[in-house]
């Protein structure tokens, strides 16, 4: 089955326009919100073979964003509301497209070959619950296009990941 997922060609619109239901039937019984993080952060990851797709869950008390599941390399841990780009996507509710991570006061360098970046905050409600972080290891990868998809993404997927 996990092979049947991988969409490998087509166009970027293609592929998210493939992957949204695909996302919406895996998650769709699926209580867990870890189970269900994982499989969309692998759907995503697999689709357009990002250099790093993941989530940051806000903690218990609201205090940070914690690591969740993710597909790539190793991750920083924790991220205070307002740094970086997850933690800024966090604290102004709003999705960053950062073209050029260098270019981003106090982004923080999980790896230095991430170039690029696009943070969607996951909101239930007026609350957010988590972020989905992506890499690229090129400069300005992520555009209107990937903003408008993964939002939608985010918003399908609130109630299954919260
Ligand atoms: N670069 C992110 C930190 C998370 S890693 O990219 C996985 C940031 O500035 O928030």
């Amino acid at each position: 089955m996990a092979e049947s997922l991988i969409i490998d060609s087509g166009s970027k619109e293609d592929k998210y326009r493939t992957l949204l239901p695909q996302i919406a039937a895996v998650t769709q019984h699926e209580p867990d919100p870890i189970a269900n993080m994982a499989n969309v952060a692998a759907m995503i990851h697999s689709t357009f073979r990002f250099w790093w797709t993941g989530f940051y869950r806000v903690s218990n008390d609201g205090a940070t964003l914690v690591l969740g599941p993710f597909q790539g390399p190793l991750a920083c841990t924790r991220i205070p509301k307002g740094r970086g780009v997850c933690g800024t996507a966090w604290l102004e509710q709003s999705t960053q497209v950062v073209g050029n991570v260098e270019l981003f006061p106090g982004h923080i360098a999980c790896s230095s070959s991430s170039k690029s970046e696009i943070v969607v905050p996951v909101k239930a409600g007026d609350r957010i619950v988590a972020v989905l972080d992506i890499d690229s290891e090129h400069l300005d990868t992520f555009d209107d296009t990937d903003r408008a998809w993964l939002e939608q993404i985010a918003e399908l997927i609130a109630p299954a990941i919260s």
